[in-house]
């Protein structure tokens, strides 16, 4: 026997005590078939088209911050990573470059994206604030200057509502989009940012003729919570509310029902499917379970690693993508 197989016997041997599974461990979202592929070729791909581009992978990096100290290093080599992996990347909002071209920089990743999917992204209060101003064309000036595919709108009551210097909403967010869309031929997705949306808005949502919704659901960065911890006023009353939302699972399960019992004919099943998605098993587990066409999207996983620098994002990447094609080969949903 080769000197590394024995060496490897061995291991086995030492290493079987430690390795005994309870039978309550099992992931039981999955039907494992180990019969029926190859293992994948190095660099494979899963490619799709979303929102009309070509995809290496269902992934998407949802939409961070920007125009802060730390954040230009940070979006660098997330928009490096989205161009060499052809994945999609919202940015975080753009609000300031309304004002003020300082940070521009933070924000002009199109050369680094190359032709994925690529958003910029504003509130609906700021969506608001231009409709009601008449300055909807200083939007349209900024996706085209971005050469951005279209914007992405947060809808956020909750956390504005926590927050000191929060926006106020005048009318819905329904009405604003409603509004948007009429004002202007700029592609829109929208999302929350970390409560999820309930069934009458998601399915109002996919009545309309938007790109994307994202789902930015409950379970993981929560911001209604993040308001609270940066309020220097006891909020604790208000606790509650930061409770409140809907999970990924949730949303996909309303969003699949929406489908399903469609009357007459549904405009957006686009779906970026994200909030507290953390491994590749879930982002893999809730596309497959969707009825629409869907990718998953992370910010926290994503930015823990951008700050620690291109390096350690760009072997995360390597492994969450090279776990997804092998989950795709021999996984398959249970319904
Ligand atoms: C540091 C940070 C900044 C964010 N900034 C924005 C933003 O500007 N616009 C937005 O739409 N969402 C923003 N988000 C929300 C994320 O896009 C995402 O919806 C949310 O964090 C839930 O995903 P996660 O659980 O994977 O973190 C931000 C999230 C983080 C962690």
């Amino acid at each position: 026997m080769q000197q590394n197989k024995r060496d490897r016997k061995l291991e086995h041997i030492e290493l079987t005590d430690k390795s005994q599974t309870l039978h309550a461990s099992i992931d039981d979202r999955f039907n494992y078939e180990p019969l029926l592929s190859a293992h994948p070729e190095k660099g494979e791909a899963m490619e799709s088209t979303f929102l009309g581009k070509k995809m290496n992978f269902p992934l998407w990096i949802s939409s961070m911050t920007g125009g802060t100290g730390k954040a230009g290093h940070i979006n660098q080599n997330l928009s490096k990573v989205a161009g060499e992996f052809s994945i999609g990347m919202g940015l975080g909002s753009c609000r300031m470059l309304l004002e003020s071209d300082e940070f521009f920089s933070d924000f002009d990743l199109r050369k680094n994206i190359g032709d994925s999917p690529f958003y910029a992204n504003l509130g609906v209060a700021q969506v608001q604030e231009c409709l009601d101003q008449g300055r909807i064309k200083q939007i349209e000036d900024l996706v085209s200057r971005l050469g951005v595919d279209g914007l992405i709108i947060h809808i956020n009551p909750l956390q504005e509502w926590f927050q000191p210097e929060g926006d106020f909403l005048k009318v819905s967010p329904l009405k604003t989009i409603s509004d948007f869309l009429k004002a202007t031929d700029i592609p829109v997705i929208a999302k929350e940012v970390g409560q999820g949306m309930g069934p009458k808005s998601l399915f109002e949502l996919m009545s309309m003729p938007i790109q994307a919704i994202e789902f930015a659901a409950f379970g993981g960065t929560n911001f209604a919570q993040l308001e609270i911890l940066r309020n220097s006023k006891d909020l604790n009353l208000h606790s509650g509310l930061t409770r409140v939302g809907h999970t990924a699972l949730n949303m996909v399960l309303e969003t699949n029902k929406i489908i399903e019992n469609a009357k007459t004919k549904i405009h957006c099943d686009n779906f970026i499917i994200s909030g507290g998605v953390r491994t590749y098993l879930d982002g893999y587990h809730l596309t497959q379970l969707s009825k629409g066409n869907a990718v998953f999207g992370m910010a926290s996983p994503f930015l823990k690693k951008a700050d620690e620098g291109f390096e350690e994002l760009h072997q995360y990447v390597t492994e969450v993508t090279k776990g997804l094609v092998f989950a795709n080969k021999f996984l398959s949903v249970k319904e």
